[in-house]
């Protein structure tokens, strides 16, 4: 049942821009599972698929319009059983392992330091190497560091050159372990703590590269984790170490509609699994705030990032795919719930400073899904490329007059219209999701503090909010123009239609 007019009356001034939105909340996770690295992104170098050093073309083509800022890797949980230097050297010669969390397979160690690099480099993203803690020792993780960002002689430096690169990549972002509360050592948070601070003090600063160390954080809603992690790691930002031994905290955060048991389809859901998806997308705006809070009691200046380095759909398994490889279709109510994501990323982006959704290729809610050599863009794809402009502008707060519009549904008033916007060179982005799928929004947006010039958009909708993205209709849910906005001086008046996404640019004098 609509309750009230379903309808947004808002204030935004343009002269009153918030914290900047880094654009590393718009980071991605590419992990040792299923069909996201081979296959995904590896073929070899002796494939039929257009490759370039074994790497695909058209998924690195598709990404590139991302401007994707980090990639995260080798996971997820197989970064806890990965040994680095089983993946460098000549690629015939590399020890095998099984890929015990992810299908029982066979790992060839094919797709190792080198060739994920040279990924990040095709993709013009930064790498975020995830070092494991759970099985693996001190140091490895020293000596990883050491390989990735060595200048000059020392033996690490040297073995990376014998492997055919001298230059050091100079790797930034570096996570200490993954989920060690589960498949990352079942560790308790009061294990986990000293492990990461002796793993994170051999994580050395190499030359003039500082490296960005990330604890492994909570799931969900384990405040308690984060706090045990905060009085452990969020001392040492004193005199002798400013910068601390960390500089952020994770935590992951998934979406489904049903229980881990039965998460529900991707494609074939209920009305009510649909709000059911809604009302837990939103849920992660308190899942930030949470964690800040707790974060705020031991650094109430925020010199330590908060990172959501894992989020996105987990559904069940498409029928007759292996259980252990997540592939799954994603619909537009997988797009609804990325919008939903972004808008409280950039209202919360004075402590969450990087988020990564999982993951990129042919895993979970994935941009895009390969089949042999061809790749369709899902809707997910599409929030991504039409929000780009809100990467490391500042944020904009919508003042809503008088409430925004809600659906009740099971006794709970659920919010059906999410926006946020963002100010960079002299130009304004807004991003309006209705989540209704009955109704039509009606958006009055008084802009104020600055002159309106062109103003531009474009749409995301679907005739169906299952509908979805297959190579026989690789364009089914794709991004139109949109020029429904009527402008009258400050005043911007616009009906967005049912299930949809849009975002507008303005220019502003
Ligand atoms: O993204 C899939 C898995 O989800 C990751 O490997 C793990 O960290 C999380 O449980």
């Amino acid at each position: 049942m609509s309750k009230g007019a379903a309808s947004l009356s808002a204030v935004i001034d343009l002269d009153v821009p918030g914290p900047v939105i880094s654009r590393h909340l718009y980071g991605h996770f590419a992990e040792h599972l299923g069909h996201c690295i081979y296959g995904g992104f590896w073929v070899g170098e002796d494939s039929d698929v257009p490759n370039e050093g074994g790497i695909r073309k058209d998924v690195v083509d598709a990404l590139r319009a991302l401007d994707i800022p980090n990639l995260r890797w080798p996971g997820g949980c197989f970064a806890d059983e990965y040994h680095w230097m089983d993946g460098i050297g000549p690629r015939e010669e590399r020890p095998r392992m099984v890929n015990t969390h992810w299908g029982d397979v066979e790992e060839n160690n094919h797709f190792g330091t080198h060739e994920f690099l040279a990924l990040c480099e095709l993709l013009g993203t930064e790498p975020y190497v995830s070092a494991n803690v759970g099985s693996g020792s001190v140091r490895e993780t020293s000596d990883w560091v050491e390989y990735l960002n060595r200048e000059g002689d020392s033996p690490m430096a040297r073995l990376r050159a014998e492997n055919g690169r001298s230059e050091p990549w100079g790797v930034s972002f570096f996570g200490i372990g993954n989920e060690p509360w589960g498949c990352g050592g079942n560790l308790r948070a009061e294990q986990y703590a000293p492990m990461a601070r002796q793993h994170a003090t051999y994580a050395r600063d190499h030359g003039e590269n500082r490296l960005y160390r990330i604890a492994a954080g909570a799931s969900d809603a384990d405040y308690s984790w984060t706090e045990t992690l905060m009085k452990q790691v969020a001392s040492g930002l004193g005199d002798r170490n400013p910068r601390g031994i960390f500089q952020a905290v994770s935590f992951h955060y998934y979406t489904m509609s049903g229980a881990w048991g039965d998460k529900g389809s991707a494609t074939d859901f209920s009305g009510d699994e649909y709000w059911t998806t809604v009302r837990r997308a939103q849920h992660v705006r308190e899942l930030i705030a949470g964690h800040s809070a707790v974060m705020d009691a031991y650094d109430p200046t925020k010199k330590l990032g908060l990172a959501l380095d894992e989020w996105g759909t987990w559904w069940n398994v498409e029928p007759g795919t292996n259980p252990g490889f997540l592939y799954q279709q994603n619909t537009m109510r997988d797009a609804l719930v990325a919008a939903i994501h972004f808008d409280a990323f950039h209202d919360h982006a004075d402590r969450l400073r990087l988020a990564n959704i999982a993951q990129t290729v042919n895993v979970l809610q994935a941009m895009v899904l390969t089949d042999g050599n061809q790749m369709v863009r899902t809707p997910t794809y599409h929030v991504f490329e039409m929000n780009k402009d809100h990467h490391d502008a500042r944020a904009l707060a919508v003042h809503p007059l008088g409430g925004s519009p809600t659906r009740e549904v099971d006794g709970v008033d659920i919010p059906t219209l999410s926006t946020s916007a963002s100010t960079k060179d002299g130009r304004v982005t807004i991003s309006l999701t209705n989540l209704d799928l009955a109704a039509e929004a009606r958006v009055e947006l008084s802009l104020r503090g600055a002159r309106i010039g062109a103003v531009s958009g474009r749409i995301l909708s679907a005739s169906d909010v299952a509908d979805h993205n297959t190579a026989e209709a690789p364009d089914a849910v794709s991004p139109q123009q949109y020029s429904a906005v009527r402008v009258d001086d400050e005043l911007l008046t616009m009906d967005v239609p049912p299930g949809s996404f849009v975002t507008l640019k303005l220019e502003t004098a």
